[in-house]
C-alpha cells in the first residue's frame, strides 16, 4: 500500500494539482508550490479544459516530467473536504504505474489536508492479485504519496497522514476481499486470513466452526450455508481496550457467494454476488483500523459467513429453520439469505455484550436487498434505526467521511406482511418497500433498549461502472470510514 509523506518541497516528478474556475475561468490552485501557471493555463484553455471534478489532465512540466491537474469545479476561499477527498483520489487514480507522485491542493485546515491524504491513498488502490506479471506492473499503484502542507511540522498534520494510511490499509482490505473471486474466498478462508490480521494488530479473533454452529442452534447460517460444499462459519473479533468509554457490537453480512439458492438469480444478477460479503469484511476491517488508532472505544466484529449454493441439501422454500436464541422462521424465498444469518450472529452479538457489561450501540452492516437500490440508487446507502439520537449521531460521522448515507423509516404497518401461519415469523413480506420489510425483520431480533443501525450497502458496496474520484472498479470499502468515525466521535466524547 501507498505510504504517505509530508513534504517541503515538490520531491518526485509528478506533480498534482488543483484546476478550478472563478467567474467561469480556469484558475490553477496549486497550494504551496510553484508553477509556471501564464503557459500552462494558456494550454489548459486551448484543450479546452472544464475543470470538473473527475477532470484528470496530464501535462509536461518545467520542473516535474509531469503536472498533473485535477478538477475542483468552482474556486472555494474553502474547500468540502469530500471534493478535495474526490479530487486527489482521482489524479491518482490516472497514476498507476508510476513510484511515487507529490500533491499540492489547496487546504485551509488539517482536515482539508487529511482528506487529501485520504482520497489520493484511496484513488491509488488497484487489485492486481489475478493477473499476469506485466500487467501487474501497468497496473501497479503509486508506493510513495507525498502531500506539501504549511501544516507539514504540526503534530496534528503527522496524526492525520498516519490514520489516513490506517483507513486506506483498511479500506484496501475491505476492497480486496470483495475484489476477490468465490473460487479463493470461502466462509472457511475469510475466516483464516483475518484471524492471521487479528494476530498483526493485537484483536483477540474466535472462529466458530460449522460443528459448533449446528450443536450450538445457530439455525440461520447453518440454513443459509447448507446448500455448500463450503462450510459456514461466524467469525468473530474483540477488541477491548483498559477504561473502554463505550462498547459497540458490528455485525456484517458475509455471504461469500449469493446465487439466490433454490429461489436462483438470473445469471446476470448473479455476477456481482461475490460481494455480498462486503458487510462483514468492512465491520472486521473497521475493528482492526479502531484497535490501530487504539481509541478508548470496545468493539466486537461479527461476520456469519455463508455461501447461498443450490444442491439436494440447500434450504427449501418454506423449510422452518430456528434462530439461535429459539425464534423460528418460515424460509419462504432462500434468496433472503443475508437477514437468516445476521438473525443469529445479532442474537449472539447482544448475549456477548451483556455480558460485557451492555452494549452502547449495535450496527449490521449488509448488501441485503436490491429494493434498497432501486430506492437510492448506486452511490447513497441507507440507515434504518430503532433510536433517532444514535441515527443522527451516525450520520454525523457519514458526513464527516465523506460517506453517503440517507435515513429510512421502518413503518410499523409493514411488519404484519412478514406473519407465517406456521413460524413466528417469514423471511419475506410485502415486495413493496423491501429495504424496510427487511429491515423490520432484524428489528424482531435486537433488544429494544439497545440503539441499532440497520445499514443497507447493496448499491455503494460494488462499483459495476466507471470508477470516480477516489471509488475505484469493484468493491468499495463502504461503511468503513463511517463506522471508524464514529468510534472516534464516541471517543472524544465526555
Ligand atoms: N444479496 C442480495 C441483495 C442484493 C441485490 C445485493 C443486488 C446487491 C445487489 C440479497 O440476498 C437478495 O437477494 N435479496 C432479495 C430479497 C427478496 C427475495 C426479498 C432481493 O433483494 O431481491
Ligand atoms: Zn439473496
Ligand atoms: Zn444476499
Amino acid at each position: 500500500m501507498a505510504k504517505i509523506k509530508l513534504t517541503a518541497k515538490v520531491d518526485s516528478e509528478i506533480l498534482v494539482v488543483g484546476l478550478g474556475l472563478a467567474n467561469k475561468k480556469l484558475q490553477i490552485e496549486s497550494g504551496a508550490a510553484q508553477l509556471d501557471s501564464a503557459s500552462l493555463l494558456a494550454t489548459l484553455n486551448a484543450m479546452g479544459a472544464t475543470a470538473k471534478a473527475d477532470e484528470v489532465i496530464k501535462l509536461p512540466g518545467k520542473a516535474t516530467k509531469l503536472v498533473v491537474f485535477t478538477g475542483l469545479g468552482e474556486i472555494k476561499s474553502s474547500y468540502d473536504p469530500e471534493v478535495l477527498r474526490r479530487a486527489a483520489g482521482a489524479a491518482a487514480r490516472d497514476l498507476n504505474g508510476n513510484k511515487s507522485a507529490t500533491f499540492s491542493l489547496p487546504h485551509k485546515s488539517v482536515v482539508e489536508l487529511a482528506a487529501i491524504a485520504e482520497g489520493a491513498a484511496l484513488g491509488a488502490y488497484t487489485f492486481v492479485e489475478f493477473l499476469g506479471s506485466s500487467k501487474q506492473e501497468q497496473k501497479a499503484p503509486l508506493e510513495l504519496i507525498t502531500l506539501i502542507s504549511k501544516f507539514s511540522d504540526t503534530a496534528q498534520a503527522k496524526t492525520a497522514i498516519k490514520r489516513a494510511e490506517i483507513i486506506a490499509e483498511q479500506t484496501y482490505l475491505v476492497r480486496d476481499l470483495i475484489n476477490t473471486p468465490p473460487s479463493h474466498l470461502t466462509p472457511d478462508s475469510f475466516s483464516q486470513k483475518m484471524k492471521k490480521l487479528a494476530t498483526k494488530y493485537g484483536v483477540k479473533a474466535e472462529i466458530i466452526n460449522d460443528v459448533t454452529l449446528k450443536k450450538s442452534g445457530y439455525g440461520g447460517i447453518i440454513g443459509v450455508g447448507q446448500g455448500s460444499a463450503n462450510p459456514p462459519r461466524l467469525f468473530h473479533v474483540s477488541y477491548s481496550p483498559a477504561k473502554a468509554k463505550k462498547r459497540y457490537a458490528f455485525v456484517g453480512k458475509g455471504i461469500t457467494f449469493d446465487t439466490g439458492g433454490l429461489a436462483l438469480k438470473p445469471a446476470n444478477g448473479m455476477e456481482a454476488m461475490k460481494s455480498d460479503m462486503s458487510g462483514a469484511a468492512a465491520v472486521i476491517a473497521a475493528v482492526f483500523a479502531i484497535a490501530q488508532l487504539k481509541l478508548p472505544i470496545a468493539v466486537d466484529g461479527w461476520a456469519p459467513l455463508a455461501e447461498n449454493m443450490v444442491s439436494d441439501n440447500a434450504t427449501r422454500p418454506s423449510d422452518v429453520i430456528t434462530i439461535y436464541g429459539g425464534k423460528t422462521v418460515e424460509v419462504l424465498n432462500p434468496d433472503a439469505e443475508g437477514r437468516l444469518v445476521l438473525a443469529d450472529a445479532l442474537i449472539k452479538a447482544a448475549e456477548v455484550g451483556k455480558r460485557a457489561g451492555g452494549l452502547d450501540g449495535i450496527i449490521d452492516v449488509a448488501t441485503l436487498t436490491g429494493a434498497q437500490v432501486v430506492a437510492l440508487g448506486t452511490r447513497t446507502s441507507a440507515v434504518m434505526t430503532n433510536n433517532e439520537e444514535f441515527s443522527n449521531q451516525f450520520l454525523h460521522a457519514a458526513q464527516l467521511a465523506g460517506e453517503a448515507f440517507w435515513p429510512m423509516p421502518l413503518p410499523v404497518e409493514l411488519r404484519a406482511s412478514l406473519d407465517s401461519p406456521i413460524a413466528d415469523i417469514a423471511n419475506i413480506g410485502d415486495r413493496m418497500g423491501g429495504m424496510l420489510v427487511a429491515g423490520l425483520f432484524l428489528k424482531e431480533f435486537i433488544d429494544p433498549q439497545t440503539p441499532w443501525l440497520h445499514l443497507d450497502i447493496a448499491g455503494p458496496a460494488y462499483n459495476e461502472k466507471q470508477p470516480h474520484g477516489y471509488t475505484t472498479v469493484g468493491g468499495t470499502g463502504i461503511s468503513l470510514r463511517s463506522l471508524v468515525q464514529l468510534a472516534e466521535l464516541a471517543s472524544s466524547q465526555a
